[in-house]
C-alpha cells in the first residue's frame, strides 16, 4: 500500500501518466492509467498530455511513444525489458531484402526497432494488419512484410495476399501447439478458444477466433460463452476476470508466458519515477523516418 501511494504522490509531482500493457502483472495493469493493446497505447502515448509516460511494457512499445510524442520524457522502468521478435530482424537485414525486391511497399509490424521503422512505408499492429493490407497497401503489386512470419500468415489468409516474409516469431506464443488447444477443448466443452495472431498457423486454425490482445477484450465482452479458453500470454486473465465476472477464463496452456513483460514490478514503476530512468532516446535522422509509418498506421486507426 505504502508503494503504490509513493507512486501515486510521485507520478503527480513528476506530471507522468502510467501505461501498461495487457500482458503486466496485476498490481501494475492496477495502478495505471491506461492498460491496452500496442494500437491503444501508441494511440494513448501521441494524445497524453501528461510530461512524462513511464510505459510498462517492452522496449519497441516505449519506443513507439517516444516517436510520437518526441518533446515528452518516456520512461522505461526495467531496460532489459525487450522482445526477442522485434530483435530478429535488423535494420540492415531489411535494406538488403528491400534491395532484392526494389519495387515492394514494405510493412512491419510494431514489435520491430526504431531503426528498422525507418526502412518501412507502414507500420502495423496486430490490430489493424488486416485492414493496412486490405485497403492502403490494395494497389501494391508486392508486399514485404516483417518480422513476424506467423502474423503474415494469418493476414495472408484473411486477404488472400501473398507476401515476401522473415523468419521471424514470437517465442512465447510459439510455445502454444495444436495438442494445447485440443486438450483445452476437450477438459472445457462449450468453452470458445481466442488465440493471438502470433500463435502458429496450426493454432489459429483451430481457433474461435484469432484476435490482439485488445480484439480479445471486446470478443470475451460480447461472447454468449460462459467459458474461454485463452491463447495468449496470461496476464490478460487479470483484465478479463475483472471486466467479465460472469464468465470463466482459462490459459490455453500454463507455459505461454514473456519473461520480458514480466519484468516491471511497483518497485521498478518506483525507482523510475523517483531517478526519471530510464530514458527512451531516438537519435532524430532515424525518429523522423520511424515517425512516417507510425503516424500513416494512426490515420487508419483500428
Ligand atoms: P497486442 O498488440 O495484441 O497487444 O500484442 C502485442 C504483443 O507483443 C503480443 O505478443
Ligand atoms: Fe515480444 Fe512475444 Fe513478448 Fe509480445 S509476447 S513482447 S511478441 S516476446
Amino acid at each position: 500500500m505504502e508503494l503504490v501511494e509513493k507512486i501515486k504522490r510521485l507520478k503527480k509531482d513528476r506530471k507522468a501518466v502510467i501505461l501498461a500493457h495487457n500482458y503486466q502483472l496485476p498490481e501494475v495493469q492496477d495502478i495505471a492509467d491506461f492498460v491496452g493493446d500496442s494500437l491503444g497505447l501508441s494511440i494513448q502515448a501521441a494524445q497524453t498530455d501528461a510530461a512524462v509516460i513511464v510505459f510498462c511494457g517492452v522496449h519497441f512499445m516505449a519506443e513507439t511513444a517516444k516517436l510520437l510524442s518526441p518533446d515528452k520524457t518516456v520512461l522505461l522502468p526495467d531496460k532489459k525489458a525487450g522482445c526477442p521478435m522485434a530483435d530478429m530482424i535488423t535494420a540492415e537485414q531489411l535494406r538488403a531484402l528491400k534491395a532484392e525486391h526494389p519495387g515492394a511497399k514494405v510493412l512491419c509490424y510494431v514489435n520491430t526497432s526504431a531503426e528498422v521503422k525507418a526502412e518501412c512505408d507502414l507500420c502495423c499492429t496486430s490490430a489493424n494488419a488486416v485492414r493496412m493490407v486490405g485497403e492502403i497497401l490494395k494497389d501494391a503489386e508486392e508486399i514485404i512484410f516483417v518480422p513476424d512470419r506467423y502474423l503474415a500468415a494469418f493476414v495472408a489468409g484473411q486477404t488472400g495476399r501473398t507476401f515476401i516474409t522473415w523468419p521471424g516469431f514470437c517465442p512465447t506464443h510459439a510455445r502454444i501447439l495444436p495438442e494445447h488447444v485440443e486438450a483445452a477443448r476437450a477438459l472445457h466443452p462449450g468453452a470458445v478458444v481466442m488465440v493471438h495472431p502470433e500463435c502458429r498457423p496450426e493454432v489459429t486454425a483451430l481457433a474461435d477466433i484469432a484476435i490482439s490482445t485488445g480484439g480479445m477484450i471486446r470478443y470475451a465482452k460480447e461472447t454468449k460463452a460462459r467459458e474461454i479458453i485463452v491463447g495468449t500470454e496470461p496476464g490478460i486473465i487479470h483484465r478479463l476476470k475483472k471486466e467479465n465476472q460472469d464468465k470463466v477464463f482459462h490459459p490455453v496452456s500454463a507455459f505461454v508466458i514473456c519473461p520480458n513483460m514480466k519484468r516491471t514490478s511497483l518497485e521498478k514503476i518506483l525507482w523510475s519515477l523517483e531517478d526519471m530512468e530510464h530514458a527512451i532516446e531516438v537519435p532524430e535522422e532515424i525518429a523522423g523516418r520511424a515517425r512516417l509509418s507510425i503516424e500513416a498506421m494512426l490515420k487508419v486507426g483500428r
